[in-house]
């Protein structure tokens, strides 16, 4: 049985079969319409989500099966005090598979130790977000044919951005990417990414705190939102909350075929009227979540 819960679980050959099965269940959805009849895939949110919970239900819902979960803490026993040992041991027999956000650190792995269902990390605090990665590869790839040669962006919280992490640690594993992390110094990448993964790979990267002066250098600038609920003081949060923010006027410095990248959900670092902007794929990235999830959900079930 398999868990998901880092992007590195997976070789970069299942990453690109997990991706040429999303291809396909893009082009012909019919073809998986009940590949999933009567299995269940149980959300375990204790921390809020749109995307990310209601792609993987909707992700079930177009293989056939059915869902069932609970969206946040205070709905759960958690409330009560009960452990996600106990919790998950409990789900594994009322569910196939199980996707788990959580506000700390590692509590989907310490759930996968007792599972005797696949558990899926759909976020661990400011740790890992993996399927928010396969989203953000297969975007690029579905883009740019493949994944090689790129000049990446990540911008704005690069501390608590879980997202981030996730996507780092996945694109060391390709040839020719470069990254440039635009931040302020206080939301820099944690240092286990800066030395456990990009060092040690012998990664090429700058950091930076200006976005206009690296602007026309990218070929994907992935945005991302200040994690307001990770940081200690609100008062930190409000003197960095518009540090950045990509404008239409901003646009014109990048390159004709830059990518706009986010996660989202947006608050005010990408104004609304790049939205219209075509380099803007973010709502074509949120979409692309749900087929990446269709072919994680059949690939854990073993029934590719
Ligand atoms: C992200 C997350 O939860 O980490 N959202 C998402 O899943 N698409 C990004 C964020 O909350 O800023």
């Amino acid at each position: 049985m398999r868990h998901l819960m880092s992007p590195l679980d997976l070789s970069r050959e299942e990453l690109e079969q997990l991706m040429d099965l999303a291809d396909d269940i893009k082009l012909h959805p019919d073809v998986y319409s009940e590949k999933c009849h009567g299995k269940k895939l149980a959300t375990c949110f204790y921390e809020p989500s749109t995307r990310t919970r209601l792609s993987f239900e909707a992700a079930m819902l177009n293989l056939g099966g059915s869902v069932l979960g609970f969206s946040s803490a205070d709905s759960s026993s958690a409330a009560k005090g009960e452990s996600v040992s106990d919790t998950i041991r409990v789900i594994s027999s009322y569910a196939d598979i199980c996707a788990m956000r959580h506000p700390k650190e590692g509590a989907p792995l310490v759930a996968s130790q007792r599972s005797l269902i696949p558990v899926i990390n759909a976020g661990d605090g400011g740790h890992q977000h993996p399927t928010q990665t396969l989203t953000d590869l297969f975007t690029i790839r579905s883009l740019r044919g493949e994944i090689k040669n790129l000049t990446i962006g990540l911008c704005g919280d690069l501390k608590f951005g879980r997202t981030v992490h996730s996507l780092i640690n996945a694109l060391v594993r390709y040839p020719g990417i470069k990254f440039v992390l635009i931040s302020p110094e206080e939301l820099r990448v944690p240092e286990y990414i800066r030395e456990d993964v990009l060092d040690k790979n012998g990664f090429e990267y700058k950091e930076v705190d200006s976005l206009d002066n690296v602007m026309g250098e990218l070929d994907i600038l992935y945005m991302t939102r200040v994690q307001r609920e990770r940081f200690f003081n609100e008062e930190d949060y409000i003197r960095l909350k518009d540090f950045f923010i990509l404008t239409k006027e901003k646009m014109h410095l990048a390159k004709k075929d830059m990518m706009v990248l986010h996660p989202l959900p947006r608050v005010n670092e990408i104004a609304v009227d790049v939205d219209d902007d075509p380099r803007a794929m973010y709502f074509e990235q949120a979409k692309n979540g749900v087929f990446i999830r269709m072919a994680l959900i059949l690939t854990l079930l073993e029934l590719v």
